[in-house]
């Protein structure tokens, strides 16, 4: 019986007769050749049928093939220098299963509006499909790399009671009796599991009701967060620095077909796309070596630039693009005022005013991807910090049960999932970063 492969793996194939499950993409033929272009999940190719290889009932079938019609195929893989992924398929047989007409997604240039309301149908495109599996590898490098550190995969809740980040941008929902919203942020549970076992990270969905419309805000984003007991700030940004850097090495070494084919145009592409990834941009960034700008050095840089900017100000999106323009990888921005940051946060010993917190900014004015901070691990201070933002402390009981019992020095972050894809891929919005975007607009599909 012949063997039932992928397209990915075709170079270990070559001259081989195999079978493929597949769906056609766009085609081409004239009066005895069809080229059908394929796509399985793994990769994209050329299918070759030959009408004089072929019955006619197949050639016949071949060329009545319409756009993402499904079908078993059996063929001949060769080496095609001439052709992007390296290798087509001679075709000599095929089984159709579904070939329906009106495709909505044609070769033509679709507006993104139109793009988004089927995105259902816009993943199997080419870009869409390159920065889903980038995402993946991002998200394994993810699990490998902590792993490999000896963290523990901790899960927190989604329906919570508490609002971490703040409460102005809060999904609010009807919990029974009781009011409840959707999490911002799994941080304060994990802090709970680093007090049991030491290192985790969490990794969901986080929900924020952000009005802005904004190409780095969506309303529901992927965050991965860590949490180390015993583990000062200092620690925390090199943990930080070594982490992103074997992110961008592992998408660097495993995702080059999927870079490459980004940007390019065959099929269904929209107007705004940006095209292709200039790795050498990326690769400092896998490097490691990333500068720790304090908050006030930035502040001086911005006024020196005759940048209308405060000392206590937060960045916005033009600030952190010209200074991301100083640098050729990631950079940390360490110790911001305390009045811009939340509640958590531990002061800074050697100025008050600030906290030991940093963002970590993308370059290429992709602004802030991670951010992170020491822990006030002290009761009393916590205490006032939690009555100084106004929350209500019932509901932090239990948080501050943990530095009651065996309070010990710690750390964490938060990576925004969509935020390092948009910056790895190049995108210009974050919304194509996730199968399925949602923002104050967008809620379908
Ligand atoms: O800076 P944030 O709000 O920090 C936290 O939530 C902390 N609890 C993290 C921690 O210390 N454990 O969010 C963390 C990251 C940001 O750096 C950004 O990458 C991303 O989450 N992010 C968003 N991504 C997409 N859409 C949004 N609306 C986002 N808001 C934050
Ligand atoms: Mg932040």
């Amino acid at each position: 019986m012949t063997e039932l492969i992928s397209i990915r793996e075709s170079s270990k194939h070559v001259d081989e007769e195999v079978r493929m499950h597949v769906w056609l993409t766009d085609k081409r033929s004239s009066g005895k050749i069809v080229f059908l272009q394929l796509r399985d999940g793994t990769a994209f190719f050329q299918g070759v049928v030959r009408k004089n290889d072929v019955s006619e009932e197949v050639f016949e079938a071949a060329k009545g093939l319409r756009q993402e019609a499904s079908f078993y195929l059996t063929g001949t893989i060769h080496e095609d220098a001439r052709s992007h992924f390296g290798y087509e398929i001679q075709i000599s047989d095929l089984e159709v299963v579904s070939n329906n007409e009106g495709y909505p997604i044609t070769n033509k240039e679709h507006g993104i509006d139109f793009l988004l309301d089927h995105r259902h149908l816009w993943l199997r495109s080419r870009r869409p499909f390159a920065i889903m599996q980038i995402r993946n590898r991002i998200f394994k490098a993810t699990v490998d790399f902590f792993e490999n550190e000896g963290f523990v995969k901790f899960d927190a809740p989604l329906l919570m009671h508490s609002a971490p980040e703040g409460t102005t941008e809060l999904f609010h929902i009807d919990y029974f009796d009781h009011d409840a919203y959707l999490s911002q942020s799994g941080q304060l549970y994990g802090e709970v599991g680093a007090e049991a076992f030491g290192k985790i990270f969490t990794f969901g969905p986080t929900f924020r009701a952000e009005a802005s419309k904004t190409r780095r805000h969506l309303t529901e984003f992927w965050m991965m967060e860590p949490e180390m007991a015993w583990m000062h700030q200092d620690e925390s940004l090199d943990l930080q620095e070594r982490f992103l850097s074997y992110v961008v090495g592992q998408v660097l070494e495993h995702c080059e077909y999927e870079l490459s084919i980004l940007g390019r145009l065959e099929h269904c592409e929209y107007e705004l796309s940006i095209l292709g990834r200039d790795l050498d941009k990326l690769r400092p960034a896998a490097e490691g070596n990333y500068t720790r700008l304090s908050y006030d050095d930035a502040v001086k840089m911005l006024q020196e630039a005759g940048k209308d900017f405060k000392w206590g100000d937060d960045f916005g999106a033009p600030d952190e693009a010209f200074l991301s323009e100083r640098f050729d990888r990631p950079f940390f921005i360490v110790n911001y005022p305390v009045a811009i940051k939340p509640f958590y946060m531990k002061k800074n010993p050697e100025n008050p005013l600030t906290y030991l917190c940093a963002d970590v900014e993308a370059p290429e004015g992709y602004g802030e991807i991670m951010g992170g901070s020491e822990r006030e691990a002290d009761y009393d201070t916590l205490k006032a910090q939690i009555e100084e933002a106004g929350l209500n402390l019932d509901d932090y009981s239990w948080y501050l049960d943990l530095r009651k019992y065996g309070s010990v020095p710690h750390s964490g972050f938060g990576m925004g999932f969509e935020r390092v894809i948009a910056w790895i891929c190049k995108l210009d919005h974050v919304r194509e970063a996730v199968p399925f975007p949602r923002m104050i607009n967008r809620m379908q599909p």
